[in-house]
Protein backbone atom coordinates (compact mmCIF):
# COMPACT_ATOMS: atom_id res chain seq x y z
CA UNK A 1 0.00 0.00 0.00
CA UNK A 2 2.97 2.35 0.67
CA UNK A 3 4.52 1.41 -2.72
CA UNK A 4 7.38 -0.21 -1.29
CA UNK A 5 8.28 2.85 0.86
CA UNK A 6 8.78 2.97 4.42
CA UNK A 7 6.02 6.08 5.06
CA UNK A 8 2.70 7.11 3.22
CA UNK A 9 4.48 10.63 3.58
CA UNK A 10 6.82 9.52 1.45
CA UNK A 11 5.25 8.30 -0.89
CA UNK A 12 2.68 10.89 -1.27
CA UNK A 13 5.90 13.28 -2.03
CA UNK A 14 6.79 11.19 -4.55
CA UNK A 15 2.84 11.04 -6.04
CA UNK A 16 3.12 15.07 -6.69
CA UNK A 17 3.84 14.86 -9.95
CA UNK A 18 0.65 12.84 -11.26
CA UNK A 19 -1.22 14.31 -8.65
CA UNK A 20 -0.44 18.02 -9.90
CA UNK A 21 -1.23 16.89 -13.59
CA UNK A 22 -4.50 14.86 -12.55
CA UNK A 23 -5.79 18.87 -10.49
CA UNK A 24 -4.68 20.23 -13.75
CA UNK A 25 -6.96 17.66 -16.12
CA UNK A 26 -9.86 18.70 -18.14
CA UNK A 27 -9.70 22.33 -17.12
CA UNK A 28 -9.62 23.78 -20.53
CA UNK A 29 -12.25 23.70 -23.15
CA UNK A 30 -11.87 23.38 -27.03
CA UNK A 31 -11.76 26.79 -27.28
CA UNK A 32 -9.25 27.18 -24.84
CA UNK A 33 -10.73 29.18 -22.26
CA UNK A 34 -10.98 27.60 -18.29
CA UNK A 35 -13.96 25.73 -17.20
CA UNK A 36 -14.29 25.19 -13.37
CA UNK A 37 -16.85 21.95 -12.89
CA UNK A 38 -18.26 22.82 -9.65
CA UNK A 39 -17.85 27.00 -9.96
CA UNK A 40 -21.76 27.04 -9.61
CA UNK A 41 -21.24 31.52 -9.32
CA UNK A 42 -22.24 33.05 -12.21
CA UNK A 43 -19.94 35.32 -14.32
CA UNK A 44 -21.58 38.33 -13.36
CA UNK A 45 -21.44 37.61 -9.88
CA UNK A 46 -17.99 37.13 -10.13
CA UNK A 47 -17.45 40.46 -11.95
CA UNK A 48 -19.41 41.96 -9.03
CA UNK A 49 -16.35 41.21 -6.39
CA UNK A 50 -13.96 43.69 -5.31
CA UNK A 51 -12.53 41.98 -2.58
CA UNK A 52 -11.41 38.39 -1.35
CA UNK A 53 -10.80 37.21 1.39
CA UNK A 54 -8.62 33.53 2.12
CA UNK A 55 -8.99 31.70 4.99
CA UNK A 56 -7.42 28.66 5.79
CA UNK A 57 -4.99 26.95 8.76
CA UNK A 58 -1.52 25.35 8.57
CA UNK A 59 -0.18 24.52 5.38
CA UNK A 60 -3.06 24.92 3.42
CA UNK A 61 -3.27 28.83 5.06
CA UNK A 62 0.50 28.88 3.10
CA UNK A 63 -1.53 27.69 0.47
CA UNK A 64 -3.66 31.04 0.54
CA UNK A 65 -0.73 32.78 0.70
CA UNK A 66 0.45 32.00 -2.23
CA UNK A 67 -2.87 32.52 -4.10
CA UNK A 68 -2.63 36.42 -3.24
CA UNK A 69 0.43 37.26 -5.14
CA UNK A 70 -0.83 35.55 -8.34
CA UNK A 71 -4.72 36.73 -7.21
CA UNK A 72 -3.42 40.12 -7.25
CA UNK A 73 -0.91 39.98 -10.12
CA UNK A 74 -3.52 38.08 -12.68
CA UNK A 75 -6.38 39.60 -11.00
CA UNK A 76 -6.13 43.14 -9.74
CA UNK A 77 -8.53 41.89 -7.23
CA UNK A 78 -7.36 42.89 -3.40
CA UNK A 79 -7.09 39.62 -1.41
CA UNK A 80 -6.26 39.49 2.20
CA UNK A 81 -5.42 35.59 3.72
CA UNK A 82 -6.39 34.95 7.06
CA UNK A 83 -5.48 32.40 9.39
CA UNK A 84 -9.49 30.66 10.61
CA UNK A 85 -9.11 30.92 13.81
CA UNK A 86 -8.96 34.44 13.82
CA UNK A 87 -11.12 35.45 11.37
CA UNK A 88 -14.63 35.75 12.95
CA UNK A 89 -13.30 37.64 15.75
CA UNK A 90 -12.04 40.58 14.21
CA UNK A 91 -15.62 41.62 13.13
CA UNK A 92 -14.26 41.28 9.96
CA UNK A 93 -16.17 43.82 7.20
CA UNK A 94 -17.62 41.16 4.86
CA UNK A 95 -20.17 41.89 2.36
CA UNK A 96 -21.98 40.50 -1.04
CA UNK A 97 -19.16 41.77 -2.98
CA UNK A 98 -16.87 39.95 -0.66
CA UNK A 99 -15.47 36.51 -1.81
CA UNK A 100 -14.42 34.39 0.68
CA UNK A 101 -12.21 31.67 -0.48
CA UNK A 102 -11.77 28.72 1.92
CA UNK A 103 -8.68 26.23 1.60
CA UNK A 104 -9.20 22.87 3.26
CA UNK A 105 -7.23 19.11 2.09
CA UNK A 106 -9.80 17.33 4.43
CA UNK A 107 -13.17 19.83 4.35
CA UNK A 108 -13.62 19.21 7.86
CA UNK A 109 -11.28 21.53 10.21
CA UNK A 110 -13.66 23.02 12.66
CA UNK A 111 -11.97 26.68 12.70
CA UNK A 112 -12.70 26.96 8.87
CA UNK A 113 -16.14 25.70 8.70
CA UNK A 114 -16.62 28.08 11.43
CA UNK A 115 -15.34 30.66 9.58
CA UNK A 116 -17.14 30.13 6.50
CA UNK A 117 -20.38 29.47 8.49
CA UNK A 118 -20.05 33.36 9.65
CA UNK A 119 -19.10 34.87 6.14
CA UNK A 120 -22.26 32.83 4.54
CA UNK A 121 -24.13 35.37 7.60
CA UNK A 122 -23.05 38.08 6.20
CA UNK A 123 -24.09 37.13 2.82
CA UNK A 124 -20.52 36.52 0.97
CA UNK A 125 -20.46 33.99 -1.48
CA UNK A 126 -18.21 30.99 -0.12
CA UNK A 127 -15.58 29.34 -2.49
CA UNK A 128 -14.03 25.92 -1.01
CA UNK A 129 -10.68 25.06 -2.32
CA UNK A 130 -11.13 20.69 -0.95
CA UNK A 131 -9.53 17.94 -1.50
CA UNK A 132 -12.48 15.42 0.00
CA UNK A 133 -15.36 14.98 -2.19
CA UNK A 134 -18.98 15.43 -0.46
CA UNK A 135 -17.27 16.98 2.96
CA UNK A 136 -18.73 19.40 5.09
CA UNK A 137 -16.82 22.87 4.16
CA UNK A 138 -17.31 22.37 0.03
CA UNK A 139 -21.54 20.79 1.18
CA UNK A 140 -21.71 24.36 2.98
CA UNK A 141 -20.19 26.63 0.36
CA UNK A 142 -21.90 28.39 -3.21
CA UNK A 143 -18.98 26.83 -5.13
CA UNK A 144 -15.88 24.45 -4.88
CA UNK A 145 -12.68 23.61 -7.02
CA UNK A 146 -12.12 20.12 -5.89
CA UNK A 147 -7.77 19.30 -5.74
CA UNK A 148 -7.37 15.96 -7.18
CA UNK A 149 -4.78 14.74 -4.88
CA UNK A 150 -6.19 11.43 -3.97
CA UNK A 151 -6.35 10.13 -0.48
CA UNK A 152 -3.75 11.59 1.89
CA UNK A 153 -2.70 9.70 4.87
CA UNK A 154 0.22 10.95 6.16
CA UNK A 155 -0.47 13.83 8.88
CA UNK A 156 1.88 16.08 7.05
CA UNK A 157 0.17 17.77 3.74
CA UNK A 158 2.60 17.50 0.83
CA UNK A 159 0.11 16.86 -2.30
CA UNK A 160 -2.48 17.77 -0.20
CA UNK A 161 -0.60 21.27 -0.62
CA UNK A 162 0.65 21.33 -4.17
CA UNK A 163 -3.00 20.61 -5.30
CA UNK A 164 -4.45 23.50 -3.17
CA UNK A 165 -2.07 25.36 -4.93
CA UNK A 166 -2.47 24.17 -8.50
CA UNK A 167 -6.23 25.26 -7.50
CA UNK A 168 -5.75 28.56 -6.19
CA UNK A 169 -4.06 29.67 -9.88
CA UNK A 170 -6.57 28.08 -11.61
CA UNK A 171 -9.29 29.90 -9.45
CA UNK A 172 -6.91 33.00 -10.19
CA UNK A 173 -6.67 32.55 -14.46
CA UNK A 174 -10.78 32.43 -14.27
CA UNK A 175 -11.23 35.13 -12.41
CA UNK A 176 -8.63 36.90 -15.09
CA UNK A 177 -10.88 35.31 -17.42
CA UNK A 178 -14.22 36.19 -16.39
CA UNK A 179 -12.71 39.76 -15.47
CA UNK A 180 -11.35 40.05 -18.71
CA UNK A 181 -7.51 41.55 -17.43
CA UNK A 182 -4.93 41.48 -19.48
CA UNK A 183 -3.90 38.21 -17.91
CA UNK A 184 -7.02 36.82 -19.75
CA UNK A 185 -5.15 36.35 -22.53
CA UNK A 186 -2.33 34.40 -21.53
CA UNK A 187 -4.14 31.89 -19.92
CA UNK A 188 -3.16 29.16 -22.72
CA UNK A 189 0.34 30.50 -22.01
CA UNK A 190 0.26 30.15 -18.19
CA UNK A 191 -1.91 27.15 -18.04
CA UNK A 192 0.98 25.43 -20.54
CA UNK A 193 3.63 26.41 -17.87
CA UNK A 194 1.62 24.84 -15.10
CA UNK A 195 1.50 21.59 -17.73
CA UNK A 196 5.02 21.47 -17.01
CA UNK A 197 5.22 21.43 -13.56
CA UNK A 198 4.79 17.33 -13.25
CA UNK A 199 8.07 16.88 -15.14
CA UNK A 200 9.66 19.89 -13.16
CA UNK A 201 8.74 18.10 -9.73
CA UNK A 202 10.01 14.43 -10.99
CA UNK A 203 13.56 16.06 -11.87
CA UNK A 204 13.58 17.07 -8.31
CA UNK A 205 12.35 13.88 -7.49
CA UNK A 206 15.00 11.83 -9.36
CA UNK A 207 17.70 14.01 -7.31
CA UNK A 208 15.94 12.80 -3.96
CA UNK A 209 19.16 11.18 -2.69
CA UNK A 210 20.86 14.76 -2.41
CA UNK A 211 18.80 16.24 -0.32
CA UNK A 212 18.90 12.87 1.69
CA UNK A 213 22.12 13.21 2.17
CA UNK A 214 21.60 17.13 3.53
CA UNK A 215 19.16 15.64 6.38
CA UNK A 216 22.25 13.28 7.51
CA UNK A 217 24.83 16.00 7.20
CA UNK A 218 22.46 18.68 9.53
CA UNK A 219 20.70 15.82 11.71
CA UNK A 220 22.70 16.85 14.51
CA UNK A 221 21.28 20.64 14.47
CA UNK A 222 18.54 21.79 16.66
CA UNK A 223 17.54 25.40 14.93
CA UNK A 224 16.70 26.03 11.45
CA UNK A 225 15.86 29.17 9.68
CA UNK A 226 14.10 29.84 6.79
CA UNK A 227 14.31 32.61 4.07
CA UNK A 228 12.57 33.64 1.27
CA UNK A 229 10.75 36.79 -0.87
CA UNK A 230 7.62 37.36 -2.71
CA UNK A 231 6.23 33.65 -3.71
CA UNK A 232 9.15 32.02 -1.88
CA UNK A 233 8.10 33.40 1.62
CA UNK A 234 5.28 31.30 2.34
CA UNK A 235 7.41 28.35 1.23
CA UNK A 236 9.46 29.61 3.66
CA UNK A 237 7.10 28.93 6.06
CA UNK A 238 5.80 25.61 4.60
CA UNK A 239 9.22 24.17 5.30
CA UNK A 240 9.82 25.10 8.62
CA UNK A 241 6.32 23.91 9.42
CA UNK A 242 7.40 20.23 8.12
CA UNK A 243 10.44 20.54 10.18
CA UNK A 244 8.72 21.29 12.87
CA UNK A 245 5.54 18.84 12.44
CA UNK A 246 7.91 15.38 11.54
CA UNK A 247 11.39 16.46 13.08
CA UNK A 248 10.31 18.42 16.56
CA UNK A 249 12.69 20.53 16.08
CA UNK A 250 12.68 24.45 16.26
CA UNK A 251 12.69 25.66 13.00
CA UNK A 252 11.27 29.36 11.81
CA UNK A 253 10.44 30.59 8.65
CA UNK A 254 10.81 34.53 7.68
CA UNK A 255 10.28 36.99 4.78
CA UNK A 256 13.76 37.40 3.80
CA UNK A 257 13.86 41.78 4.20
CA UNK A 258 12.78 41.24 7.61
CA UNK A 259 15.91 39.83 8.85
CA UNK A 260 17.26 42.92 10.00
CA UNK A 261 14.00 44.06 11.47
CA UNK A 262 15.34 41.70 14.21
CA UNK A 263 15.40 37.72 13.44
CA UNK A 264 19.14 38.29 12.22
CA UNK A 265 20.26 38.73 15.91
CA UNK A 266 19.43 34.67 16.04
CA UNK A 267 22.29 33.69 13.56
CA UNK A 268 24.69 32.11 15.39
CA UNK A 269 27.49 30.16 14.14
CA UNK A 270 26.92 27.17 12.03
CA UNK A 271 23.24 27.48 12.24
CA UNK A 272 21.44 26.13 9.01
CA UNK A 273 19.85 28.88 6.83
CA UNK A 274 17.42 27.48 3.84
CA UNK A 275 17.42 29.86 1.38
CA UNK A 276 14.31 29.77 -1.00
CA UNK A 277 15.96 32.12 -4.19
CA UNK A 278 14.38 33.48 -6.65
CA UNK A 279 14.21 33.01 -10.08
CA UNK A 280 16.83 35.38 -11.59
CA UNK A 281 14.51 38.22 -13.82
CA UNK A 282 14.33 42.01 -14.59
CA UNK A 283 13.25 42.63 -10.73
CA UNK A 284 14.97 42.95 -7.77
CA UNK A 285 13.85 39.79 -6.08
CA UNK A 286 16.94 38.41 -6.95
CA UNK A 287 19.43 40.37 -6.16
CA UNK A 288 17.70 41.10 -2.58
CA UNK A 289 17.33 38.07 -1.90
CA UNK A 290 21.37 37.49 -2.37
CA UNK A 291 22.14 40.27 -0.09
CA UNK A 292 19.85 38.56 2.28
CA UNK A 293 22.20 35.47 2.10
CA UNK A 294 25.28 37.51 2.48
CA UNK A 295 23.79 39.29 6.04
CA UNK A 296 23.60 35.92 7.32
CA UNK A 297 26.64 33.93 6.22
CA UNK A 298 28.89 36.80 7.16
CA UNK A 299 27.26 35.92 10.73
CA UNK A 300 28.32 32.49 10.54
CA UNK A 301 24.92 30.75 9.20
CA UNK A 302 25.58 27.46 6.87
CA UNK A 303 23.49 28.61 3.83
CA UNK A 304 21.26 25.57 1.95
CA UNK A 305 20.46 27.64 -0.86
CA UNK A 306 17.67 26.31 -3.64
CA UNK A 307 18.66 28.37 -6.55
CA UNK A 308 17.38 27.73 -10.16
CA UNK A 309 19.36 25.63 -12.68
CA UNK A 310 21.78 27.95 -14.68
CA UNK A 311 21.53 30.57 -11.63
CA UNK A 312 25.69 30.92 -11.23
CA UNK A 313 25.46 34.27 -8.63
CA UNK A 314 24.06 32.81 -6.32
CA UNK A 315 27.29 30.14 -6.08
CA UNK A 316 29.81 31.62 -4.02
CA UNK A 317 26.97 32.17 -1.12
CA UNK A 318 25.62 28.64 -0.68
CA UNK A 319 27.49 26.45 1.14
CA UNK A 320 25.25 23.86 0.02
CA UNK A 321 23.22 24.02 -3.39
CA UNK A 322 19.92 22.56 -4.65
CA UNK A 323 18.85 23.03 -7.74
CA UNK A 324 15.69 24.25 -8.88
CA UNK A 325 13.79 23.88 -12.21
CA UNK A 326 13.35 27.21 -14.31
CA UNK A 327 10.06 28.24 -13.55
CA UNK A 328 8.26 31.45 -13.83
CA UNK A 329 8.64 33.33 -10.21
CA UNK A 330 4.27 33.07 -9.22
CA UNK A 331 5.17 28.98 -9.60
CA UNK A 332 8.24 28.40 -8.16
CA UNK A 333 6.19 27.54 -4.93
CA UNK A 334 5.27 24.57 -6.80
CA UNK A 335 8.47 23.12 -7.25
CA UNK A 336 10.61 25.01 -4.26
CA UNK A 337 8.67 23.00 -1.37
CA UNK A 338 9.64 19.37 -2.64
CA UNK A 339 13.33 19.75 -1.31
CA UNK A 340 11.94 20.67 1.88
CA UNK A 341 9.07 17.99 2.11
CA UNK A 342 11.62 15.53 1.45
CA UNK A 343 14.06 16.95 3.53
CA UNK A 344 11.72 17.02 6.84
CA UNK A 345 10.49 13.58 6.12
CA UNK A 346 14.08 11.92 5.99
CA UNK A 347 15.21 13.70 8.93
CA UNK A 348 12.59 12.86 10.94
CA UNK A 349 13.44 9.26 9.90
CA UNK A 350 16.57 9.75 10.71
CA UNK A 351 15.94 10.64 14.09
CA UNK A 352 13.71 7.63 14.73
CA UNK A 353 10.41 9.90 14.77
CA UNK A 354 7.07 8.04 13.35
CA UNK A 355 6.63 10.08 9.98
CA UNK A 356 3.36 9.23 9.51
CA UNK A 357 1.75 10.19 13.18
CA UNK A 358 3.94 12.62 14.84
CA UNK A 359 3.41 13.06 18.34
CA UNK A 360 0.11 15.73 19.44
CA UNK A 361 -1.52 15.90 15.48
CA UNK A 362 -3.96 14.58 13.99
CA UNK A 363 -5.35 14.24 10.19
CA UNK A 364 -8.10 16.39 10.96
CA UNK A 365 -8.43 19.21 13.55
CA UNK A 366 -12.37 18.87 13.78
CA UNK A 367 -12.47 21.19 16.98
CA UNK A 368 -11.82 24.45 17.53
C1 LIG B 1 0.44 20.44 8.04
C2 LIG B 1 -0.98 20.11 8.06
C3 LIG B 1 -1.93 21.02 8.76
C4 LIG B 1 -3.17 21.25 7.90
C5 LIG B 1 -4.20 22.10 8.65
C6 LIG B 1 -5.41 22.41 7.79
O1 LIG B 1 1.20 19.50 7.42
O2 LIG B 1 -1.36 19.12 7.50
O3 LIG B 1 -1.31 22.24 9.08
O4 LIG B 1 -2.78 21.88 6.72
O5 LIG B 1 -4.60 21.45 9.83
O6 LIG B 1 -6.04 21.23 7.38
P1 LIG B 1 -7.08 21.24 6.21
O7 LIG B 1 -6.40 21.65 4.98
O8 LIG B 1 -7.59 19.83 6.15
O9 LIG B 1 -8.17 22.22 6.60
Amino acid sequence: EKDGHDWFMRKEIFEQPHAVADSLLGRRSRTGSLQLDEMRLSDQELRDIDKIIIIAAGTSFYAGLVAKYAIEHWCRIPVEVELSSEFRYRDPILDYSTLVVAISQSGETADTLQAIRHARTQRSKVLAICNTNGSTIPRESDAVIYTHAGPEIGVASTKGYTTQLVACYLLALYLAQVKGTRFGDEIDQIMGQLEQIPAAIESILARADEVYALAHEFAASTSFIFLGRHAGYPTALEGALKLKELAYLHAEGFAAGELKHGPIALIDDGLPVFCIVPPQGRDQLHDKMLSGIQEVRARGARTICLAEEGDARITPYADRLVRLPRVPVLLQPLVSVVPLQLFACELATALGHDVDQPRNLAKSVTVE
